[in-house]
């Protein structure tokens, strides 16, 4: 079965791309290069022995994604082909609605004119917003984002949502991530952000490497045990295979379905840098700083209608993650420039 992946050659999309091929899918990869490189796809044919075909488009790109969809006919894709700095779409909301929104329209347009209705969308625990309760289940109601990046995880939630009820040719699966972080264990493949790192764990191996002076802990004084954000840091790699669960779903016609794909664990920031700590036997200074803005106490997942309808569950811990992160980093100082 051939898989079109957009964004492939990103963080998740390349360790998805690996687990797809270990599972036998044949994979295209549509990416344009925005903020990733072609080293990507080296590293992935050097894990799994299998090359992906790989075409740099932008999915706004209707010509292009054309002749692409024309001569590969895939039987289904995987999007995450989208823009995910949450401060950069504060100061440019324009451009995050634009690529995200109107790349998906236009990329749905061409799936179905070619008739390829199963999609797989890359979404975000974001869409909670600062949910009542934690652990969330998929039922709880998604509130107000704090940013335009998760607006447009909430509002492409809501188009693919109504494209699907009008259409029940299509299957639809929306995938809401907790907050991925590891690497293959490999070391070849993980987390490059460009610029300045502004999530935890890059942030976190940037200290180690020497990178950055210290870690900011933002805020100790949320109403948590020791004051610190909780979140729900999943192995990129278990995320990896929940795309790969979720593909066996879409293949059974399953309509419209949503999942939360995280472990059901929420750690602290303090809990990050200690376990991090003793899997790199570093000493990680930190500062406590003031809270970020738009940040939430705690979220994190009911992770068992994955569990109980894909089959799927995480196999890694806290622990893996850091050594995973560690790992990639340091094989990779400046990760894929040299
Ligand atoms: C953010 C985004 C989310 C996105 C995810 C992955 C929001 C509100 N959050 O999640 O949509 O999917 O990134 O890219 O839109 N922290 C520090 N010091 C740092 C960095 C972070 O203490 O230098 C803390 C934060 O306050 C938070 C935790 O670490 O408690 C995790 O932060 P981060 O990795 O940025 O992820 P989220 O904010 O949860």
């Amino acid at each position: 079965m051939k898989i079109l992946v957009t964004g492939g050659t990103g963080y998740i999309g390349s360790h998805t791309v690996v687990e797809l091929q270990n599972a036998g899918y044949e994979v295209v990869i549509l990416d344009n290069l925005n903020n990733s490189c072609l080293k990507v796809l080296e590293r992935v044919q050097e894990i799994t022995g299998k090359k992906a075909t790989f075409y740099q488009a932008d999915i706004r790109d209707r010509e292009a994604l054309n002749r692409i969809f024309e001569a590969e006919r895939p039987e289904a894709c995987i999007h995450f082909a989208g823009l995910k700095a949450v401060g950069e779409s504060v100061s440019k909301p324009w451009e995050y609605y634009e690529n995200n929104i109107s790349g998906t329209l236009t990329l749905v347009d061409v799936m179905r004119q070619h008739g390829v209705k199963n999609i797989l969308f890359s979404s975000s625990a974001t869409v909670y917003g600062d949910p009542t309760t934690v652990p969330v289940t998929e039922e709880a109601e998604k509130r107000p984002c704090t940013n335009p990046y998760g607006w447009t995880k909430s509002m492409l939630e809501q188009i693919l949502s109504d494209i699907q009820n009008a259409d029940p040719e299509w299957n639809v699966i929306l995938l809401r991530y907790f907050n991925p972080i590891g690497a293959h264990p490999s070391g070849l493949i993980g987390e490059d952000p460009s610029g300045v790192a502004r999530n935890l764990m890059p942030c976190l191996t940037r200290v180690a490497v020497g990178a950055l002076e210290y870690l900011t802990v933002c805020g100790n004084d949320y109403p948590t045990p020791d004051g610190t954000g909780i979140r729900d840091y999943i192995h990129v790699v278990d995320l990896a295979k929940g795309h790969v669960a979720a593909l066996k779903k879409v293949s059974e016609n399953c309509g419209l379905k949503i999942y939360n794909l995280g472990t059901g664990i929420g750690y602290s920031v303090m809990e990050v840098i200690r376990a991090f700590e003793e899997a790199s036997g570093l000493k990680i200074p930190y500062v406590v700083k003031e809270r970020r803005p738009g940040d939430i106490a705690a979220n994190f997942a009911d992770p068992t209608k994955a569990r109980e309808e894909l089959g799927w569950k995480t196999e890694f811990g806290l622990s893996e993650m850091c050594r995973d992160s560690w790992n990639w980093q340091k094989k990779n100082p400046k990760g894929y420039r040299e």
